[in-house]
């Protein structure tokens, strides 16, 4: 059945537990991400970008979690916006089913330019106080996501891009963090501690200076009943890079969030750990395996279905180290 975040991670709280949020855009993700759950007796929260709704279309996102949930009866689902910029995008989201919804005002609706905190306590609490009304979650986030080793800098491509941000800004300043969550009633608040999206989020493997997971601690201790959300925590694993490399991938060696320091997290308060660059690279390393080991071949379910059985074995593992296996 669809539960809303307020239901799902209530639920973890009370029980200890953390919950992965996959990112979806299309049906090959959405199969591998439920089989996996129900291979673990596990809920899940399958989440959308604004890209995801563009690619897949808004009508067959909606659907197609409909069927999933039709075809999964046992295992609880929350389907949600993920980074949504604006008003209208949280909204829209609603209307077409979604039972959750980020409102990220922590940057300006344009998505790219940190926004001010007067801002982001504003259209969050708008966006909650309308979200509420219809019996929907929201998450808020506090704190620009971006890597302490290169002052939010970050570049597709692995090279590090100019820093412009302060350390401060990175991360998130915890007595703003009980005034955001009083004066925004989000149930869910989304904080920065030093990881950023995508595959190269450090250099090294990552200590206390450049992940700063004693910011979540003290988040925790002064918001206990506020349940925290840990924006990207892929690990990007080291077997994964090798893989894609393997067969003929150029990603330069790169280190993501150690699953410890999430389990960590998650005996801190975090219940929900947002993975999309695993998947997609779980997957592509298998795309990429077909393409070289069988050049002759051109049926795309030949493709498909290996990079459906990588993505459900990193799901499965996720579900299993976070604690969410066995709570469906
Ligand atoms: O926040 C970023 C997620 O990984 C979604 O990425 O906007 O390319 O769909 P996307
Ligand atoms: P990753 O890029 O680390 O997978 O993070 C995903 C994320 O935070 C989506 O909101
Ligand atoms: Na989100
Ligand atoms: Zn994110």
């Amino acid at each position: 059945a669809k539960i809303t975040l307020r239901q799902l991670l209530d639920h973890a709280a009370e029980r200890g537990y953390g919950v992965p949020a996959f990112n979806i855009n299309n049906m090959e993700q959405g199969l591998a991400i439920m089989e996996a759950a129900k291979d673990c007796d596990a809920p899940v929260i399958i989440q959308a970008s604004r890209g995801a709704r563009s690619y897949a279309g808004d009508i067959m996102l909606a659907k197609m979690i409909d069927a999933l949930v039709e075809m999964f009866p046992s295992i609880p689902v929350c389907l949600h916006q993920d980074h949504g910029n604006n008003e209208a995008t949280c909204l829209t989201a609603i209307r077409h089913g979604f039972t959750s919804v980020m409102m990220d005002g922590s940057l300006e609706a344009d998505a790219k330019t940190p926004a001010s905190y007067e801002y982001n306590v504003a259209i969050t609490e708008r966006v909650t106080r309308m979200a509420h009304w219809v019996g929907a979650s929201v998450e808020g986030e506090l704190g620009v996501l971006g890597s302490l080793e290169t002052g939010g800098g970050e570049a597709e491509d692995g090279h590090g891009a100019e820093g412009e941000l302060s350390h401060d800004q990175l991360l998130t300043d915890p007595d703003q963090a009980v005034d955001f969550v009083n004066k925004t009633g989000v149930d869910a608040l989304a904080i920065a501690c030093g990881t950023s999206h995508g595959a190269y989020k450090f250099s090294r493997r990552p200590d206390g200076d450049i992940l700063a997971m004693h910011v979540i601690e003290e988040i925790h201790r002064r918001l206990p009943n506020t349940h925290l959300v840990m924006h990207g925590s892929s690990s990007v694993p080291q077997e994964l890079q090798d893989i894609f490399n393997k067969y003929g991938g150029e990603m330069p060696q790169t280190y993501g969030v150690p699953l410890e320091e999430i389990e960590r997290g998650i005996r801190h308060g975090v219940r929900k750990v947002n993975i999309d660059t695993d998947c997609r690279l779980a997957m592509a390393g298998q795309l990429r395996r077909i393409a070289m080991e069988n050049p002759s071949e051109f049926d795309p379910r030949k493709f498909m279905k290996p990079a459906m059985d990588a993505l459900r074995a990193l799901c499965r593992d996720r579900f299993e180290r976070f604690g969410t296996a066995g709570h469906a």
